[in-house]
């Protein structure tokens, strides 16, 4: 390998657009060099969720001019890059498509290495690029689509010890914020309701608390806020923000009974080879401070680092894909032929038994 191994990065597995290039230094030292990202946001507002053939269509528009975009920032050509790494699942099949097909011609007209990558090893190896973290550590993922708890030992070496069984955290968030009439995406709303609220006025539930698995549940917890707001119909705003404080309340609860577990079982389990072994979160629901000031306090208690990646990098984004295939080429991972395939299932952890329940409809990762 030269000094620096450069890579372009590609991501279109649900709403964002996004192509990056990376930089690798012989040390395993990631540089960021561009990083563009166009939020498809506002497209899907107005049905308070993501529809996948707009989706599609949006990807298929701006992939071009973000990578054109991407190469001119970092002030290089196709020749100048050591390799190309597209997102190829889990997700909508119609944005992976775009951004595999992209990445592949590029590759394969340039002749550079294609890395096909998994979204959730994005997510997961991202915190090696901004933070050095080493190996094993523990990842929280908590996004739109997922919500699990990974042991992360390697390279392409995962293990999934929890996820949810139904919703998503941060489509719980969203439905709750849509039940109340606040709109979409949903979490900062109700973020901000529920800094007026009394949390303790509404009981809600804690789906999944005290249980020995590491799974997560937050259907039950959506039905719960349902009911309350229709006992007290029609809510006012302080039942609003009341509502939203007992919800985020419940949910850190929640999120905080699983995460000890997990933190004990790393430990438990023989892990633990740093000191401070690291606990990484990743995906867009991160951005919530009553989360953030629970995962903090959890790992000050139990001998943790808390490692929150800057937001622009919790939620998607093409650096992490970049990162990931920087990674593969260092450890001299085979690159992918021309004919692999997306994937819009794709679990991290090939071994993990299949959840009950654990059909996802949303494909956001
Ligand atoms: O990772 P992300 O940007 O997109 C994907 O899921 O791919 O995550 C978006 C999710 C949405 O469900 C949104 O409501 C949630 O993250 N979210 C939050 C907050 N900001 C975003 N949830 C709770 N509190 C927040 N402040
Ligand atoms: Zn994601």
């Amino acid at each position: 390998m030269k000094k620096q191994t450069l890579f372009l990065g590609i991501e279109s597995s649900c709403d964002e657009t996004a192509a990056a290039i990376v930089a690798m230094d012989e040390a395993g030292h990631g540089e960021i060099i561009a990083d563009l990202v166009f939020s498809q946001l506002e497209e899907h507002a107005a049905f308070g969720g993501v529809v996948p053939e707009i989706a599609a269509r949006a990807h298929v528009e701006a992939m071009d001019g973000l990578i054109a975009g991407a190469l001119g920032e970092a002030g290089i050509t196709l020749d100048d890059l050591d390799g190309v790494a597209a997102t190829i699942g889990p997700g909508l099949i119609g944005g992976l498509m775009t951004g595999a097909m992209s990445g592949k011609a590029i590759a394969y007209a340039a002749e550079k290495p294609f890395y096909g990558i998994n979204h959730l090893e994005g997510h997961a190896l991202t915190a090696r690029l901004t933070d050095g973290v080493s190996f094993p550590f523990l990842m929280l993922l908590v996004s739109g689509g997922h919500t699990q708890i990974v042991l992360v030992k390697g390279v392409g070496d995962y293990e999934r010890w929890g996820s949810t069984i139904d919703d998503a955290l941060g489509e719980a968030f969203d439905k709750t914020a849509k039940l109340l009439g606040l709109g979409y995406p949903g979490g900062p709303a109700v973020e901000q309701a529920a800094r007026n609220g009394d949390p303790k006025r509404i009981p809600l539930p804690r789906p999944m608390k005290g249980e020995d698995r590491l799974d997560f549940s937050f259907s039950g917890l959506k039905t719960a806020v349902r009911q309350a707001a229709q006992a007290l119909a029609p809510v006012s705003d302080q039942d609003v923000a009341d509502i939203c404080a007992a919800f985020q309340l419940a949910v850190t609860d929640t999120l905080e009974d699983r995460l000890r577990r997990a933190l004990l079982r790393f430990q438990a389990e023989g892990y633990q080879k740093d000191a401070t072994p690291a606990l990484v979160v990743a995906g867009g629901v991160a951005a919530n401070g009553a989360i953030r000031a629970m995962l903090t306090g959890l790992c000050t208690k139990e001998g943790f680092a808390f490692v929150a990646p800057p937001l622009r990098l919790c939620t998607d984004n093409a650096v992490m894909i970049a990162w990931a295939g920087l990674e593969r080429i260092r450890l001299g991972f085979d690159p992918d032929g021309m004919d692999v395939s997306v994937r819009s299932r794709w679990p991290l952890d090939g071994n993990a038994a299949a959840l009950i329940g654990s059909g996802r409809r949303g494909a956001k990762a």
